[in-house]
């Protein structure tokens, strides 16, 4: 492992836990000398040069990088070069742009040496125990090294949560998008506590005991569960709640904005994880939100439900727009499978991300079998079960963003999941009306319901 940070450093252990020998290599020599310690009595070496690192590996190597995406990728990779053989092997395991990527693969095919993408989620805790990882790449490398990747990932249903997905880049791509559907369900999860503490003045005791209820429920997963915890947890600076200690300006590092941007050139719409993306950045302008406060006035926050009312309908409504959030981000990924030529099996996704990721939750498994029973399926929702299940839900989200529009609470992500949901569900759009528009002002021109053919509109009379 080169790369020693607590990532690179617990998915080393995690290896060893699995009676792996194991070399870690870190430019900090800090990091060496505590994962030396750490490997005390165990089959660990902390290499203090590249050159003692590159020595110790078996032939054909296998190296796993854990270092930031971009340039340090590709310094590492000039290091390394001209220290290996034709047939080792290169793992990135961080979150590579998936361009980059590919532009690896082929500059050290070259060489004859192999260059796998593979996407690792689940954060300290998960790669030190388990988490869900995506490779992709050449599949004779993988071969080589499955049986690992097997034994230190998640289980679900004594099921690895690893699953060779393709060829070049589609590691890094399967995991990009996974990070785009994190970003919807997070902006979700951020919208029902906004509610909850504007709407309904939850305190964050009450915040606590109802996530914890709700992840008993049907939207049971990962960020559900540590939301609970989040409102639980005390300030060690003060006497009062970290949440309200914590700063309301989220920043990202990138691969939601990838996911979105790739979806725009592939023309394919996904704008719970856009608008998770354009909230993140309203968010982090502080500054002009604090003047906009000053200036724009809103209608007067009055509950016009029940608690328990809006709690029930705010878990359906949480319920249909994951839903929705994973339609758009797999149809992406079906979208890209066909563009890029990654032959994707949209059920291993599902079911290697049921353990160990971020996105973890019951609601994958519907969707695994979803694609189980139909793997060309356009769009979950598309699936006769899913399908109901938006259907049924839809009351929960309908009464809940008309009280919030009502109050002035922003629900972004939400609402563009019910209109995503109010379009898909219609095979006329309004439409022809923006093509007409285009023909009034450009001469466009556009297609007619009753006649093939191109047509346009002299739409201004002459005099
Ligand atoms: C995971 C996470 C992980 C990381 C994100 C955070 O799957 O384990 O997605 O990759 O926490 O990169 O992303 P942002 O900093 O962009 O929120």
């Amino acid at each position: 492992m080169i790369g020693l940070g607590t990532m690179g450093r617990n998915l080393l252990l995690n290896m060893s836990d699995h009676s792996y020998a194991v070399a870690g290599f870190d430019l900090d020599a800090d990091k060496v000398n505590s994962l030396k310690k750490e490997g005390e009595g165990r089959k660990i070496l902390g290499a203090a040069t590249l050159q003692e690192f590159v020595d110790a590996l078996k032939t054909p190597r296998t190296i796993l990088l854990l270092v930031p995406a971009g340039d340090p990728v590709d310094k590492v990779i000039l290091g390394l070069k001209p220290l290996l053989s034709a047939e080792d092997l290169i793992m990135d395991c961080g979150n590579s742009h998936y361009t980059d990527t590919d532009r690896r693969v082929t500059a050290l095919a070259k060489d004859n040496i192999h260059f796998m993408g593979v996407g690792v989620s689940g954060g300290e805790m998960g790669a030190r125990f388990g988490p869900s990882i995506m490779p992709g790449g050449s599949q004779d490398a993988y071969e080589r090294i499955g049986a690992m990747l097997e034994a230190v990932s998640a289980k679900v249903n004594d099921e690895p949560c690893v699953a060779y997905l393709g060829p070049g880049a589609s590691g890094h791509y399967v995991k990009m998008v996974h990070n785009g559907i994190e970003y919807a369900i997070m902006q979700l999860i951020a919208e029902a506590y906004h509610i909850l503490k504007e709407i309904g003045g939850m305190s964050n005791e009450e915040l606590h005991e109802t996530f914890a209820k709700w992840n008993e429920g049907k939207i049971r997963s990962f960020l559900i569960e540590i939301t609970a915890e989040i409102f639980a947890r005390r300030d060690d600076l003060t006497k009062g709640m970290l949440i309200d200690m914590i700063l309301d300006s989220a920043q990202q590092k990138g691969t939601g904005k990838w996911t979105s941007q790739d979806a725009m050139d592939l023309v394919v719409p996904i704008p719970a994880i856009d608008t998770a993306l354009s909230a993140r950045y309203l968010s982090a302008d502080k500054q002009q939100r604090t003047e906009g406060e000053k200036m724009l006035k809103g209608p007067q926050a009055q509950m016009q439900m029940d608690m328990q009312e809006l709690v029930s309908a705010l878990e359906d409504a949480i319920y249909f727009s994951m839903i929705i959030s994973y339609a758009q981000g797999m149809t992406l990924l079906t979208q890209a499978s066909g563009h890029y030529g990654y032959e994707l099996k949209l059920e291993e996704i599902a079911k290697i991300w049921r353990g160990g990721c971020i996105i973890r939750s019951g609601l994958l498994e519907h969707i695994r079998a979803a694609y189980a029973q139909d793997k060309d399926l356009v769009s979950i929702l598309l699936d006769e079960k899913l399908a109901h299940d938006v259907y049924t839900h839809q009351q929960g989200i309908r009464r809940v963003l008309s009280v919030a529009v009502e109050a002035g609470v922003p629900m972004p992500a939400m609402m563009s999941c019910l209109a995503y949901y109010d379009s898909y569900r219609r095979a006329w759009m309004p439409s022809n009306l923006i093509q007409a528009q285009r023909d009034f002002f450009g001469a466009h021109t556009y297609h007619r319901t009753d006649r093939e053919g191109v047509f346009h509109t002299q739409w201004e009379q002459k005099q």
